[in-house]
C-alpha cells in the first residue's frame, strides 16, 4: 500500500464511517483489507484502491467500510450499565411512564448483538415488574453483516462463554449443534435496523434510553459532538445515556450531563418537544413485544 492509497483510505473511511485513522495505522487497514482484495481477486490494496477509484464501486466501498469497523463485543459488557439499568434507569421510568406503559430503549451501535439481547434479558429478568409493558428494543448497526448475526440470535460456545451468567443461558438459550440459539421470546424482543450514527437518525423516534457504547470511541471531536447533539434531539427530557467505559461527554457537549452518582450514565442537559415513537413510523408489523408472564 503505497502513502497515497493510505491517504485514500483514511478520508474514504472517515466520510463513510466516521472512522478517524491516525497516521500510524497503516498494519490495521492491511492486516483488515488484504485479505478483502484476495477474496475479490484482486493481488493487494493498492489495486482495491484503484477499483474504487475507478467509479460504479459503491459495494465494494461498503465491503470495505464493513471490513474496517471493530465489532469486538460480548454480553453484559463492564457489567454496570446493566445494573444502572436494572437498579436506576427501569425502576425511574416505571413511575415516569406508569400511564403509557411503553418503554424504548435503543442500541445504537448493537454489533452482532450481545448488547441489545443482553438488554432484553435483564427486561425480561425484572418479571412482574414490567408485566404488560411494551417494550421495544431497537438495535442498529453500519454493518448490514452483524446485524444478520445478530438478527438469527446465535452464538458458539466460546460467546456464551463471555459474561453471560449460566443461569442465563439454561433458561434463555437452546442448543442447536455446536451453536446456542437465543429464545423465539428473547429474539423477538429486538427489532434491527441498519443505521449510519453519521446520518439522520430522526426518524426512529424518541428513546427513553440509549446505549451508545464503545462507537464514539472511533470517531473525531467533531464528529462526538455532532452526534451528541443529534442524540440529545432523540431522547426523552428525563432519559438517559449509556456510554463505553473509555467515554464521556465532558469538554466534547454540554447536551447531556453526567449523572451523579452513576458512572458511565448521562441525562439530557435541556429540553426539547417529544416526538412519536418509532412504532408510528415502522413498516409493518411492528415488532414491539407486550411483556407476557413466563
Ligand atoms: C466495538 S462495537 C461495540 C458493540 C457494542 N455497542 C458494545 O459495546 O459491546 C462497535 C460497533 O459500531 C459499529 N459502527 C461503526 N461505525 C458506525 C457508524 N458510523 N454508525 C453506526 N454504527 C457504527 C460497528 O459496525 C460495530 O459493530
Amino acid at each position: 500500500m503505497t502513502p497515497l492509497d493510505y491517504e485514500f483510505l483514511r478520508k474514504l473511511l472517515k466520510e463513510r464511517s466516521g472512522l478517524d485513522l491516525s497516521a500510524d495505522k497503516q498494519y490495521l487497514v492491511e492486516s483488515r483489507l488484504t485479505p478483502l482484495a484476495r477474496r475479490v481477486g484482486l493481488p493487494g490494496i493498492t489495486e482495491l484502491v484503484q477499483k474504487m477509484k475507478n467509479g460504479s464501486a459503491e459495494p465494494l466501498i461498503a465491503e470495505v467500510v464493513e471490513a474496517m469497523t471493530t465489532n469486538e463485543t460480548f454480553f453484559f459488557r463492564d457489567k454496570i450499565p446493566f445494573d444502572h439499568l436494572r437498579e436506576a434507569m427501569v425502576p425511574e421510568l416505571l413511575q415516569a411512564r406508569a400511564n403509557r406503559r411503553v418503554l424504548r430503549i435503543w442500541c445504537a451501535a448493537s454489533s452482532t448483538g450481545q448488547e441489545p439481547y443482553s438488554i432484553a434479558m435483564c427486561l425480561k429478568e425484572m418479571g412482574a415488574a414490567l408485566l404488560g409493558w411494551r417494550i421495544e428494543i431497537v438495535a442498529t448497526d453500519l454493518s448490514q453483516g452483524v446485524l444478520e448475526k445478530s438478527k438469527a440470535g446465535l452464538f458458539s460456545q466460546f460467546e456464551v462463554q463471555r459474561g453471560l451468567p449460566i443461569q442465563l443461558l439454561v433458561k434463555h438459550f437452546t442448543q442447536v449443534g455446536e451453536m446456542w440459539q437465543l429464545n423465539a421470546d428473547i429474539r423477538a424482543m429486538v427489532q434491527h435496523r441498519q443505521l449510519n450514527l453519521l446520518q439522520d437518525f430522526g426518524h426512529l423516534g424518541s428513546f427513553d434510553v440509549i446505549f451508545c457504547r464503545n462507537v464514539l470511541i472511533y470517531f473525531d471531536q467533531e464528529t462526538k459532538t455532532d452526534i451528541f447533539e443529534r442524540l440529545a434531539k432523540t431522547i426523552e427530557p428525563d432519559g438517559f445515556m449509556v456510554l463505553g467505559a473509555a467515554e464521556s461527554v465532558v469538554g466534547i457537549s454540554d447536551a447531556f450531563k453526567p449523572h451523579p452518582d452513576r458512572r458511565g450514565l448521562y441525562r439530557p442537559n435541556g429540553t426539547r418537544s417529544a416526538k412519536p415513537g418509532i412504532a408510528a413510523a415502522m413498516p409493518q408489523p411492528a415488532r414491539a413485544v407486550a411483556m407476557a408472564s413466563r
